[in-house]
């Protein structure tokens, strides 16, 4: 069932457990990662970067895809398509306008009244269509992290009328070069005063006590992309060295298949079913 996040990061603050984003590259990553979470009973969130969104042909492809996979597939699970990191307004829109269910308005590198005013656009445009928001205030890097402020963050809530927001509280996205720091304090606090489900940017590589912390701390949504393309190249670079005349796209592909469920199923145990802690 394709749904928007409210009430699912709702529920899952309230329960004190982790809805994953899962970001997706391809037709295949999509239905891998729908197959699992379903066979798992996990509510999922498909992220779309604008990025992926181009690579696979635009938003309504995106949206289409999605949504015929869940009615072919005839899923038993929530499943929600997100926009990540949307960059201004216009491409907002553009998703909402294709049928994405939730999206990301990332303006968190510009000074805090003009990521407020333009944050704003998107939600009121998006209430329209019950769609959600998430937003970014502080700044989530490529191992550069500059702090949110809780002062701001309460600011920002309280001006913009998001339905979640992704703090800065020292995960970056992609590989970890040095030994993560997550200010779990900050978050607690970030938490308790704005009343909002959080959201985590690079969860790829956060070890399991940490998933954990953050999630108490009050972390409702966490964001899985780079541990998924690993886990996947590494699994097809060792079939092609064992299968080197191999031709067909699709044995190729899916040689990555079992690497990318695997993960999944892992962080499901930890972020839905607490069963890994
Ligand atoms: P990683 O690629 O580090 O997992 O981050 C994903 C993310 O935060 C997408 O918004």
């Amino acid at each position: 069932m394709i749904v928007n996040s409210k009430e699912l990061l709702e529920t899952a603050k309230k329960n004190k457990i982790a809805i994953p984003q899962f970001n997706i590259n391809n037709l295949e990553w999509a239905k891998y990662i729908l197959e699992e979470c379903n066979l798992n009973n996990s509510p999922v969130i498909i992220g779309v970067s604008q990025k992926t969104v181009e690579y696979m042909g635009g938003y309504k492809v995106v949206s289409s895809l999605i949504k015929e996979l869940d009615s072919e597939m005839k899923l038993k699970i929530p499943v929600v398509i997100h926009l990540d990191h949307g960059k201004n307004f216009e491409e907002c829109k553009n998703a909402i306008d294709s049928g994405f269910t939730s999206v990301m308005i990332d303006t968190s590198s510009l000074p805090l009244d003009e990521n407020i005013e333009e944050t704003k656009k998107v939600v009121e445009y998006a209430e329209k269509y019950t769609v959600t928001v998430e937003a970014e205030i502080g700044s989530i890097g490529n191992n550069v992290n500059l702090y949110t402020n809780l002062e701001e963050a309460i600011k920002f809530v309280k001006e913009t009328n998001i339905d979640s927001l992704a703090p800065a509280i020292g995960s970056v996205h992609g590989i970890y070069k040095e030994k993560i720091l997550l200010d779990i304090d900050l978050c607690q606090k970030i938490s308790k005063e704005t009343n909002l489900p959080l959201v985590l940017h690079g969860g790829s590589g956060i070890d399991e006590l940490n998933l954990k912390d953050v999630v108490n701390a009050g972390i409702s949504k966490i964001n899985i992309n780079t541990e998924l393309q690993i886990v996947w190249a590494n699994a097809v670079k060792k079939y092609l060295i064992e299968n080197g005349t191999e031709y067909d796209p699709r044995k190729i592909i899916s040689s990555g298949e079992k690497e990318i469920k695997r993960v999944i199923k892992e962080k499901i145990d930890i972020l839905i079913n607490k069963t890994k802690i």
